[in-house]
Protein backbone atom coordinates (compact mmCIF):
# COMPACT_ATOMS: atom_id res chain seq x y z
CA UNK A 1 0.00 0.00 0.00
CA UNK A 2 2.78 1.99 0.78
CA UNK A 3 4.48 1.73 -2.63
CA UNK A 4 1.11 2.30 -4.17
CA UNK A 5 0.77 5.51 -2.61
CA UNK A 6 4.52 6.49 -3.10
CA UNK A 7 4.33 5.50 -6.76
CA UNK A 8 0.87 7.80 -6.92
CA UNK A 9 2.70 10.67 -5.38
CA UNK A 10 5.11 9.84 -8.18
CA UNK A 11 2.40 10.47 -10.78
CA UNK A 12 0.95 13.75 -9.35
CA UNK A 13 4.81 15.45 -9.49
CA UNK A 14 4.88 14.43 -13.40
CA UNK A 15 1.12 15.48 -13.86
CA UNK A 16 1.47 19.07 -11.78
CA UNK A 17 2.10 21.15 -14.55
CA UNK A 18 -0.21 20.00 -16.57
CA UNK A 19 -2.88 19.59 -13.42
CA UNK A 20 -2.56 23.62 -12.94
CA UNK A 21 -2.60 24.90 -16.48
CA UNK A 22 -5.66 23.32 -17.84
CA UNK A 23 -5.56 25.52 -21.05
CA UNK A 24 -2.82 23.28 -22.28
CA UNK A 25 -4.57 20.31 -22.13
CA UNK A 26 -7.67 21.68 -23.59
CA UNK A 27 -5.93 23.24 -26.24
CA UNK A 28 -4.41 19.91 -27.12
CA UNK A 29 -6.77 17.01 -26.67
CA UNK A 30 -9.80 19.61 -27.00
CA UNK A 31 -13.15 19.75 -24.77
CA UNK A 32 -14.76 16.51 -25.71
CA UNK A 33 -12.02 14.52 -24.81
CA UNK A 34 -12.60 15.65 -20.83
CA UNK A 35 -15.30 12.75 -21.04
CA UNK A 36 -13.96 9.11 -20.96
CA UNK A 37 -11.94 7.05 -23.44
CA UNK A 38 -12.26 9.60 -26.22
CA UNK A 39 -9.69 10.25 -29.27
CA UNK A 40 -6.95 13.01 -28.98
CA UNK A 41 -4.15 13.60 -30.13
CA UNK A 42 -0.38 13.15 -28.63
CA UNK A 43 1.76 15.53 -28.57
CA UNK A 44 3.56 14.01 -31.28
CA UNK A 45 0.17 14.22 -33.20
CA UNK A 46 -0.55 10.57 -33.45
CA UNK A 47 -4.29 9.83 -32.89
CA UNK A 48 -4.81 8.54 -29.64
CA UNK A 49 -7.23 7.82 -26.67
CA UNK A 50 -7.37 9.33 -23.40
CA UNK A 51 -7.16 6.44 -20.84
CA UNK A 52 -5.60 5.67 -17.88
CA UNK A 53 -1.63 5.53 -17.63
CA UNK A 54 -1.93 1.75 -16.46
CA UNK A 55 -3.87 0.52 -19.44
CA UNK A 56 -0.82 2.56 -21.80
CA UNK A 57 2.31 0.62 -22.13
CA UNK A 58 3.94 2.87 -23.98
CA UNK A 59 3.61 5.66 -21.46
CA UNK A 60 3.96 3.80 -18.71
CA UNK A 61 7.48 2.18 -19.48
CA UNK A 62 8.23 6.12 -20.15
CA UNK A 63 7.35 6.62 -16.40
CA UNK A 64 10.11 4.07 -15.48
CA UNK A 65 13.01 6.01 -17.00
CA UNK A 66 12.23 9.67 -16.45
CA UNK A 67 13.58 10.33 -13.49
CA UNK A 68 15.79 13.27 -13.89
CA UNK A 69 15.49 13.50 -17.84
CA UNK A 70 13.31 16.95 -18.53
CA UNK A 71 12.51 15.61 -21.64
CA UNK A 72 10.42 12.57 -20.74
CA UNK A 73 8.85 13.95 -18.01
CA UNK A 74 7.74 17.03 -20.22
CA UNK A 75 6.81 14.31 -23.06
CA UNK A 76 5.05 12.97 -20.29
CA UNK A 77 2.78 16.06 -18.98
CA UNK A 78 2.24 17.01 -22.29
CA UNK A 79 0.23 13.74 -22.75
CA UNK A 80 -2.24 13.91 -19.56
CA UNK A 81 -5.91 14.44 -20.41
CA UNK A 82 -7.42 14.07 -17.02
CA UNK A 83 -7.43 12.00 -14.07
CA UNK A 84 -9.26 8.44 -13.15
CA UNK A 85 -10.10 8.72 -9.55
CA UNK A 86 -6.24 9.92 -8.94
CA UNK A 87 -4.37 7.78 -11.87
CA UNK A 88 -3.24 10.23 -14.61
CA UNK A 89 -5.35 9.77 -17.60
CA UNK A 90 -2.76 10.02 -20.78
CA UNK A 91 -3.12 10.54 -24.47
CA UNK A 92 -1.97 7.12 -25.79
CA UNK A 93 -1.21 6.24 -29.16
CA UNK A 94 -3.49 4.03 -30.52
CA UNK A 95 -1.37 0.91 -31.48
CA UNK A 96 -0.51 0.69 -28.08
CA UNK A 97 -4.24 0.16 -26.42
CA UNK A 98 -4.09 -3.36 -25.06
CA UNK A 99 -7.62 -4.54 -26.60
CA UNK A 100 -7.32 -8.23 -25.57
CA UNK A 101 -7.53 -9.50 -22.60
CA UNK A 102 -4.04 -9.03 -21.48
CA UNK A 103 -3.04 -10.57 -17.96
CA UNK A 104 0.07 -9.12 -18.25
CA UNK A 105 -1.04 -5.44 -17.81
CA UNK A 106 -3.11 -6.28 -15.02
CA UNK A 107 -0.03 -7.66 -13.29
CA UNK A 108 2.22 -5.08 -14.32
CA UNK A 109 0.54 -2.87 -11.98
CA UNK A 110 1.73 0.13 -10.45
CA UNK A 111 3.62 -0.62 -7.53
CA UNK A 112 5.63 -3.18 -9.06
CA UNK A 113 6.41 -1.87 -12.44
CA UNK A 114 7.00 1.73 -12.55
CA UNK A 115 8.26 3.31 -10.14
CA UNK A 116 10.30 0.35 -8.72
CA UNK A 117 13.39 0.53 -9.78
CA UNK A 118 16.80 0.05 -7.86
CA UNK A 119 14.46 -2.06 -4.77
CA UNK A 120 16.42 -5.07 -4.19
CA UNK A 121 15.95 -7.13 -0.84
CA UNK A 122 20.14 -6.26 0.06
CA UNK A 123 19.91 -4.73 3.51
CA UNK A 124 23.78 -4.07 4.14
CA UNK A 125 25.83 -2.16 1.43
CA UNK A 126 28.63 -1.60 3.30
CA UNK A 127 32.07 -2.85 1.99
CA UNK A 128 32.56 -6.14 0.78
CA UNK A 129 35.54 -8.04 -0.47
CA UNK A 130 34.76 -10.40 -3.20
CA UNK A 131 32.04 -12.89 -1.78
CA UNK A 132 29.24 -14.78 -2.98
CA UNK A 133 25.86 -12.51 -4.04
CA UNK A 134 22.70 -13.50 -2.04
CA UNK A 135 19.28 -14.26 -3.34
CA UNK A 136 17.56 -11.27 -4.62
CA UNK A 137 20.25 -8.77 -4.01
CA UNK A 138 20.95 -8.03 -7.82
CA UNK A 139 17.49 -8.56 -9.27
CA UNK A 140 18.27 -6.71 -12.29
CA UNK A 141 21.48 -8.73 -13.03
CA UNK A 142 21.35 -10.10 -16.84
CA UNK A 143 23.36 -13.15 -17.78
CA UNK A 144 23.78 -12.82 -21.82
CA UNK A 145 24.03 -16.25 -23.66
CA UNK A 146 25.65 -16.72 -26.69
CA UNK A 147 25.06 -19.66 -29.23
CA UNK A 148 28.25 -21.27 -31.04
CA UNK A 149 28.59 -23.47 -34.42
CA UNK A 150 30.29 -25.63 -32.42
CA UNK A 151 27.59 -26.50 -29.14
CA UNK A 152 24.43 -26.16 -28.03
CA UNK A 153 25.17 -25.48 -24.41
CA UNK A 154 24.21 -22.09 -23.26
CA UNK A 155 27.58 -20.31 -23.09
CA UNK A 156 27.31 -16.83 -20.79
CA UNK A 157 30.01 -14.69 -21.55
CA UNK A 158 28.36 -11.41 -20.85
CA UNK A 159 26.76 -9.61 -18.13
CA UNK A 160 23.96 -6.84 -18.91
CA UNK A 161 21.40 -4.92 -16.55
CA UNK A 162 17.68 -5.16 -17.02
CA UNK A 163 16.32 -1.35 -16.81
CA UNK A 164 12.74 -1.50 -17.89
CA UNK A 165 10.30 -4.61 -18.72
CA UNK A 166 11.98 -4.94 -22.42
CA UNK A 167 15.67 -3.50 -22.03
CA UNK A 168 19.04 -4.96 -21.10
CA UNK A 169 21.98 -2.71 -20.84
CA UNK A 170 25.08 -4.19 -21.97
CA UNK A 171 28.77 -3.22 -23.36
CA UNK A 172 28.88 -2.69 -27.16
CA UNK A 173 31.77 -5.32 -27.63
CA UNK A 174 29.39 -8.13 -25.81
CA UNK A 175 27.31 -7.64 -28.96
CA UNK A 176 29.14 -6.19 -31.69
CA UNK A 177 32.14 -7.42 -33.97
CA UNK A 178 31.60 -11.16 -32.71
CA UNK A 179 34.06 -13.85 -32.97
CA UNK A 180 32.85 -15.69 -36.19
CA UNK A 181 30.19 -18.41 -35.47
CA UNK A 182 28.91 -16.58 -32.24
CA UNK A 183 25.42 -15.38 -32.04
CA UNK A 184 23.58 -13.54 -29.17
CA UNK A 185 21.46 -15.98 -27.75
CA UNK A 186 19.45 -15.17 -24.99
CA UNK A 187 19.38 -13.19 -21.55
CA UNK A 188 19.40 -14.90 -18.58
CA UNK A 189 17.06 -13.09 -15.64
CA UNK A 190 16.57 -13.52 -12.01
CA UNK A 191 19.20 -16.14 -11.32
CA UNK A 192 22.36 -16.59 -8.93
CA UNK A 193 23.93 -19.94 -9.91
CA UNK A 194 24.04 -20.27 -13.71
CA UNK A 195 25.14 -23.70 -12.83
CA UNK A 196 21.21 -25.60 -13.36
CA UNK A 197 22.93 -28.55 -11.45
CA UNK A 198 23.17 -26.43 -8.15
CA UNK A 199 19.67 -25.90 -6.33
CA UNK A 200 19.85 -21.86 -5.77
CA UNK A 201 15.97 -21.90 -5.21
CA UNK A 202 15.27 -19.42 -7.60
CA UNK A 203 13.16 -19.99 -11.27
CA UNK A 204 15.42 -18.09 -13.87
CA UNK A 205 13.56 -16.83 -17.23
CA UNK A 206 15.62 -17.12 -19.96
CA UNK A 207 14.16 -14.31 -22.53
CA UNK A 208 14.92 -14.38 -26.46
CA UNK A 209 16.67 -11.50 -28.12
CA UNK A 210 14.30 -9.49 -30.27
CA UNK A 211 17.27 -6.58 -31.47
CA UNK A 212 20.81 -5.42 -30.86
CA UNK A 213 20.86 -1.77 -30.35
CA UNK A 214 24.93 -0.84 -30.67
CA UNK A 215 25.70 2.62 -30.37
CA UNK A 216 26.44 4.29 -33.62
CA UNK A 217 29.57 5.94 -32.70
CA UNK A 218 31.08 2.72 -30.52
CA UNK A 219 34.65 1.93 -31.41
CA UNK A 220 36.47 -1.16 -31.12
CA UNK A 221 39.94 0.67 -31.33
CA UNK A 222 40.36 3.51 -29.95
CA UNK A 223 37.42 2.03 -27.46
CA UNK A 224 35.03 4.42 -27.04
CA UNK A 225 31.21 4.34 -26.25
CA UNK A 226 31.04 0.95 -25.40
CA UNK A 227 27.07 0.19 -24.96
CA UNK A 228 24.49 -1.52 -26.45
CA UNK A 229 20.83 -1.67 -25.77
CA UNK A 230 19.04 -5.36 -26.15
CA UNK A 231 15.70 -5.69 -26.68
CA UNK A 232 13.47 -8.24 -25.53
CA UNK A 233 11.54 -10.41 -27.43
CA UNK A 234 8.64 -9.85 -24.52
CA UNK A 235 8.42 -8.15 -21.79
CA UNK A 236 9.12 -9.76 -18.37
CA UNK A 237 7.40 -9.86 -15.70
CA UNK A 238 8.98 -7.97 -12.95
CA UNK A 239 8.80 -10.57 -9.03
CA UNK A 240 11.06 -10.06 -6.31
CA UNK A 241 13.97 -10.98 -8.38
CA UNK A 242 13.76 -9.81 -11.29
CA UNK A 243 13.80 -6.00 -10.94
CA UNK A 244 14.91 -3.15 -13.29
CA UNK A 245 17.61 -0.69 -11.44
CA UNK A 246 17.34 3.10 -11.96
CA UNK A 247 20.17 5.12 -14.02
CA UNK A 248 21.96 7.89 -12.77
CA UNK A 249 20.50 10.39 -15.32
CA UNK A 250 21.00 14.02 -14.93
CA UNK A 251 23.92 16.50 -15.30
CA UNK A 252 25.20 15.71 -11.71
CA UNK A 253 26.15 12.62 -13.11
CA UNK A 254 28.05 13.80 -15.63
CA UNK A 255 30.58 15.48 -13.61
CA UNK A 256 33.72 13.51 -11.69
CA UNK A 257 32.94 15.26 -8.31
CA UNK A 258 29.73 12.91 -7.71
CA UNK A 259 32.01 9.82 -8.27
CA UNK A 260 34.87 10.95 -6.36
CA UNK A 261 35.10 8.44 -3.01
CA UNK A 262 32.40 6.39 -4.02
CA UNK A 263 32.57 2.75 -3.18
CA UNK A 264 30.00 1.79 -6.22
CA UNK A 265 29.81 -2.59 -6.24
CA UNK A 266 30.25 -4.79 -9.02
CA UNK A 267 28.79 -8.12 -9.92
CA UNK A 268 29.33 -10.91 -12.19
CA UNK A 269 30.02 -14.24 -13.19
CA UNK A 270 33.01 -13.53 -14.70
CA UNK A 271 36.69 -14.91 -13.51
CA UNK A 272 37.82 -14.57 -10.33
CA UNK A 273 41.47 -14.01 -11.71
CA UNK A 274 42.92 -13.11 -15.18
CA UNK A 275 42.62 -16.30 -16.97
CA UNK A 276 40.93 -18.05 -13.92
CA UNK A 277 38.23 -20.40 -14.14
CA UNK A 278 34.69 -18.58 -14.76
CA UNK A 279 32.75 -19.17 -11.22
CA UNK A 280 28.73 -20.03 -12.00
CA UNK A 281 27.79 -18.32 -9.03
CA UNK A 282 27.05 -14.50 -9.16
CA UNK A 283 29.91 -12.70 -7.00
CA UNK A 284 30.16 -9.12 -6.07
CA UNK A 285 32.56 -6.87 -4.33
CA UNK A 286 32.76 -2.89 -3.71
CA UNK A 287 35.70 -0.92 -5.03
CA UNK A 288 36.99 2.83 -5.11
CA UNK A 289 36.60 4.97 -7.84
CA UNK A 290 39.64 6.41 -9.38
CA UNK A 291 39.14 9.98 -10.51
CA UNK A 292 39.32 10.69 -14.29
CA UNK A 293 42.68 12.55 -14.15
CA UNK A 294 44.56 10.04 -12.18
CA UNK A 295 43.10 7.13 -14.46
CA UNK A 296 44.26 9.34 -17.65
CA UNK A 297 47.96 9.41 -16.33
CA UNK A 298 47.63 5.80 -15.46
CA UNK A 299 46.41 4.85 -18.84
CA UNK A 300 48.53 7.44 -20.91
CA UNK A 301 50.77 4.58 -22.66
CA UNK A 302 47.81 2.73 -23.60
CA UNK A 303 46.67 3.89 -27.35
CA UNK A 304 43.36 2.53 -27.28
CA UNK A 305 41.94 3.89 -23.89
CA UNK A 306 40.08 7.18 -24.06
CA UNK A 307 40.27 8.31 -20.45
CA UNK A 308 37.44 11.36 -20.23
CA UNK A 309 33.99 12.46 -19.89
CA UNK A 310 32.59 9.15 -21.28
CA UNK A 311 33.81 7.03 -19.07
CA UNK A 312 34.29 6.15 -14.86
CA UNK A 313 37.69 4.21 -13.57
CA UNK A 314 37.21 1.69 -10.40
CA UNK A 315 39.74 -0.58 -9.01
CA UNK A 316 41.97 -1.10 -6.59
CA UNK A 317 44.66 -4.20 -5.32
CA UNK A 318 42.40 -7.82 -5.40
CA UNK A 319 39.40 -6.57 -6.74
CA UNK A 320 38.60 -5.76 -10.16
CA UNK A 321 36.18 -7.01 -12.96
CA UNK A 322 37.30 -9.78 -15.31
CA UNK A 323 36.70 -11.38 -18.25
CA UNK A 324 32.88 -12.52 -18.43
CA UNK A 325 31.82 -9.50 -16.16
CA UNK A 326 31.75 -7.47 -19.42
CA UNK A 327 28.75 -6.03 -19.93
CA UNK A 328 27.72 -5.86 -16.31
CA UNK A 329 26.92 -3.35 -13.54
CA UNK A 330 28.56 -0.48 -12.07
CA UNK A 331 26.37 0.31 -9.06
CA UNK A 332 25.76 3.02 -6.77
CA UNK A 333 23.66 2.52 -3.98
CA UNK A 334 21.68 5.61 -3.03
CA UNK A 335 21.21 4.34 1.18
CA UNK A 336 18.40 7.49 1.81
CA UNK A 337 16.41 6.16 -0.94
CA UNK A 338 16.94 2.70 -0.22
CA UNK A 339 17.58 2.12 -3.90
CA UNK A 340 20.70 1.08 -6.19
CA UNK A 341 21.49 3.37 -9.44
CA UNK A 342 23.45 2.16 -12.64
CA UNK A 343 26.55 4.27 -12.99
CA UNK A 344 28.66 2.34 -15.27
CA UNK A 345 29.33 -0.42 -17.72
CA UNK A 346 32.08 -3.17 -17.36
CA UNK A 347 33.84 -1.88 -20.40
CA UNK A 348 38.04 -2.86 -20.30
CA UNK A 349 40.70 -3.06 -18.28
CA UNK A 350 44.30 -4.59 -18.83
CA UNK A 351 44.06 -8.15 -17.88
CA UNK A 352 42.47 -7.95 -14.26
CA UNK A 353 43.50 -7.14 -11.04
CA UNK A 354 46.25 -4.97 -11.95
CA UNK A 355 47.01 -2.13 -10.03
CA UNK A 356 48.76 -0.34 -12.78
CA UNK A 357 45.56 -0.10 -14.84
CA UNK A 358 42.12 0.50 -13.04
CA UNK A 359 39.33 -1.46 -14.43
CA UNK A 360 37.23 1.65 -17.20
CA UNK A 361 33.51 1.26 -17.05
CA UNK A 362 30.94 3.43 -19.78
CA UNK A 363 29.52 6.27 -17.46
CA UNK A 364 25.56 5.86 -17.84
CA UNK A 365 25.05 9.47 -17.05
CA UNK A 366 26.31 10.46 -20.81
CA UNK A 367 23.87 8.24 -22.39
CA UNK A 368 21.01 8.92 -21.00
CA UNK A 369 19.73 11.06 -24.36
CA UNK A 370 20.34 8.11 -26.31
CA UNK A 371 18.96 5.19 -24.17
CA UNK A 372 15.57 7.10 -24.25
CA UNK A 373 15.95 7.45 -27.80
CA UNK A 374 15.94 4.00 -28.43
CA UNK A 375 13.58 3.03 -25.72
CA UNK A 376 11.43 5.78 -26.88
CA UNK A 377 11.91 4.92 -30.51
CA UNK A 378 11.23 1.81 -30.39
CA UNK A 379 8.55 1.71 -28.19
CA UNK A 380 6.66 4.28 -30.30
CA UNK A 381 7.52 2.33 -33.80
CA UNK A 382 6.12 -1.47 -32.48
C1 LIG B 1 -10.01 -10.37 -18.06
O1 LIG B 1 -9.76 -11.65 -17.49
C2 LIG B 1 -9.98 -11.71 -16.10
C3 LIG B 1 -9.53 -13.09 -15.59
O2 LIG B 1 -9.52 -14.05 -16.61
C4 LIG B 1 -11.49 -11.48 -15.83
O3 LIG B 1 -11.73 -11.53 -14.43
C5 LIG B 1 -11.83 -10.08 -16.34
O4 LIG B 1 -13.19 -9.82 -16.15
C6 LIG B 1 -11.45 -9.93 -17.81
N1 LIG B 1 -11.63 -8.55 -18.20
C7 LIG B 1 -12.20 -8.21 -19.37
C8 LIG B 1 -12.31 -6.76 -19.62
O5 LIG B 1 -12.59 -9.03 -20.17
C1 LIG C 1 0.81 -5.18 -7.17
O1 LIG C 1 2.10 -5.80 -7.05
C2 LIG C 1 2.50 -5.95 -5.72
C3 LIG C 1 3.93 -6.48 -5.74
O2 LIG C 1 4.09 -7.50 -6.69
C4 LIG C 1 1.52 -6.87 -4.98
O3 LIG C 1 1.91 -7.02 -3.65
C5 LIG C 1 0.12 -6.26 -5.04
O4 LIG C 1 -0.82 -7.13 -4.44
C6 LIG C 1 -0.28 -5.97 -6.48
N1 LIG C 1 -1.54 -5.23 -6.51
C7 LIG C 1 -2.54 -5.52 -7.34
C8 LIG C 1 -3.73 -4.64 -7.26
O5 LIG C 1 -2.45 -6.42 -8.18
C1 LIG D 1 29.96 -19.76 -2.97
O1 LIG D 1 29.12 -20.46 -3.87
C2 LIG D 1 29.69 -21.67 -4.35
C3 LIG D 1 28.77 -22.22 -5.43
O2 LIG D 1 27.43 -22.12 -5.06
C4 LIG D 1 29.88 -22.62 -3.17
O3 LIG D 1 30.45 -23.82 -3.64
C5 LIG D 1 30.80 -21.95 -2.16
O4 LIG D 1 30.91 -22.75 -1.01
C6 LIG D 1 30.24 -20.58 -1.75
N1 LIG D 1 31.22 -19.91 -0.92
C7 LIG D 1 30.91 -19.38 0.24
C8 LIG D 1 32.02 -18.70 0.98
O5 LIG D 1 29.76 -19.41 0.69
C1 LIG E 1 20.15 10.03 -2.87
O1 LIG E 1 18.90 10.52 -3.26
C2 LIG E 1 18.61 11.78 -2.68
C3 LIG E 1 17.15 12.09 -3.01
O2 LIG E 1 16.89 11.91 -4.38
C4 LIG E 1 19.59 12.79 -3.24
O3 LIG E 1 19.32 14.06 -2.71
C5 LIG E 1 20.99 12.37 -2.85
O4 LIG E 1 21.94 13.24 -3.42
C6 LIG E 1 21.26 10.96 -3.32
N1 LIG E 1 22.51 10.51 -2.74
C7 LIG E 1 23.44 9.93 -3.47
C8 LIG E 1 24.64 9.49 -2.75
O5 LIG E 1 23.33 9.75 -4.66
Amino acid sequence: MLLYQLFVLILKIFFVISAVSPNRILRQIGLSSLSDETTCQTPKGENGNCINIKKCQSLSNLVLISRGNPQISNFLRQSQCGYDSSIPKVCCPDKYISTKNNSNLNNNNLSSSWSDCGKSEKKDTRIVGGKNATKGDWPWMAAISYRSTKSNEPDFKCGGTLISNRYVLTAAHCVSELPSGLQVSFVRLGDLDLDINVDDELHPTDVSVADVIVHPQYSANPHINDIALIRLANNVQFTQYIRPICLLSGAEYRRDDYYNKKRPFIIGWGALRYLGPVVTRLQETSINVIDNEKCAEMYKNQRAAVIDERVLCAGEPGKDACQGDSGGPLIFPNSTENKFYLGGIVSYGIKCDNPDYPGVYTRIAEYIDWINEIMNRRTASR
